[in-house]
């Protein structure tokens, strides 16, 4: 990639996500959108049509494309280790949706994959550029709270069986994973960013009230290297509509809960001598989007071109995209097992 030339994106993937990356794609001064692919003919042409780019029923046909710069994989989850890894010998940069696999084990060859062929690749972990959580992990980077205690990472959010039935690979074991998978998995990575590494987990998972082969709620305890601890609870039952995804970092100088319905509204905010500077906080704060996706694409896509043009890793990179799904692997296991897991989890 050239300095001044635009960076040419494709996206393989064209549901219910997609609008999302189109939109903060063409957001982007330094970007355009030229190809984007899908299995189905109909959603591809229209995909295609309301974003003026060529469209692919094969990804591999998208792949050949000399002009692509990076390919943003937005199909079912378990698609993205494999074509990550397809895009990657193809020589392009790679943004995956989350999670960036089902198991370790294709997160590993996917992470491999980039590695040799020199290429970039980021995990859609958007919810790190809210602003509300930006100024967490500075206050966590600056020391603020001291010795941290504990932590909570709470999704209370309603997807009914209509929702499920938009497609059969949601909430299902092999291609989707339930509530902690897919829409928990932002939180959990936001609880270990600031946290850092996880010692040992223990977790329940139960199929409450959905028609799905995976879990509507999911908790879980965690102990954390530095010896804090922490909560998890995830729901995709909550009556009758979305409640909150909240996340709360407890010390001995500082408390901090960031809730609304996305983590975008800080609630607490509580430091020695902070009345001013929470004051300018809360009158700055951004609120809630207007859906659960957040604002964050915009970022996290900007993120990823200024990371080729410095060569540098991208910021929520396939390691750092490792570590939430890592977790979520692990409370699938003590639900099979009733045992806690120490991690790292064996493969
Ligand atoms: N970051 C976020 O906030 C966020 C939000 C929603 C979904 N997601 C993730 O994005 C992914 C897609 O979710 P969605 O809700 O858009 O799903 P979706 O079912 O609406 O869309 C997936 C699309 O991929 C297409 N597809 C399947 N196999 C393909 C293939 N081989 N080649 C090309 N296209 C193929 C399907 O036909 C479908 O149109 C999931 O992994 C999900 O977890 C992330």
């Amino acid at each position: 990639m050239l300095n001044n030339k635009r960076m040419c994106f494709g996206i393989i993937g064209c549901g219910r996500i997609a609008p999302k990356h189109a939109e903060s794609i063409m957001a982007q001064e330094e970007a355009e959108l030229v190809a984007v692919c899908d299995i189905i003919p109909e959603r591809v042409r229209d995909f295609a049509e309301r974003y003026s780019a060529v469209p692919y029923e094969d990804y591999r046909r998208l792949l050949e494309r000399k002009d692509l710069d990076i390919v943003t994989i937005a199909t079912s989850s378990d698609l993205h280790a494999e074509i990550g890894c397809a895009a990657a010998q193809a020589g392009k940069h790679v943004m995956v949706e989350k999670p960036m696999a089902m198991n370790l084990r294709s997160a590993d060859q996917l992470i491999a994959a980039c590695r040799e062929a020199g290429v970039k690749l980021a995990v859609i972990h958007q919810n790190r550029f809210n602003k509300s959580v930006k100024l967490l992990r500075k206050a966590i980077e600056d020391g603020r709270f001291g010795k941290l205690t504990h932590g909570q990472a709470t999704i209370r959010w309603n997807r009914d069986d209509n929702y499920y039935a938009q497609a059969p690979w949601r909430g299902t074991k092999l291609k989707d994973g339930g509530v902690l998978m897919n829409q928990s998995i932002h939180n959990i990575d936001l609880l270990q960013w600031m946290f850092g590494p996880v010692d040992s987990i223990f977790g329940y998972t139960e199929t409450n009230l959905r028609q799905i082969e995976m879990e509507d709620v999911g908790t879980a305890v965690l102990r954390f290297k530095n010896g804090a601890l922490g909560l998890i609870e995830a729901s995709s039952t909550i009556y009758p509509q979305n409640i909150e995804e909240t996340l709360n970092v407890f010390g001995a100088t500082g408390s901090v809960i960031i809730g609304g319905i996305a983590v975008n509204r800080i609630e607490v905010w509580e430091f020695p001598d902070s009345e001013a500077e929470k004051r300018e906080i809360f009158a700055a704060q951004e609120g809630d989007p207007p859906t659960v996706y957040g604002f964050g694409h915009r970022e996290i896509i900007q993120d990823m071109i200024q990371a080729i043009k410095d060569d540098r890793l991208p910021a929520v990179h396939g390691e750092e995209g490792r570590k939430a799904l890592e977790i979520i692997l692990a409370i699938y296991r003590c639900q099979q097992t009733k045992q806690p897991v120490v991690l790292p989890l064996e493969l």
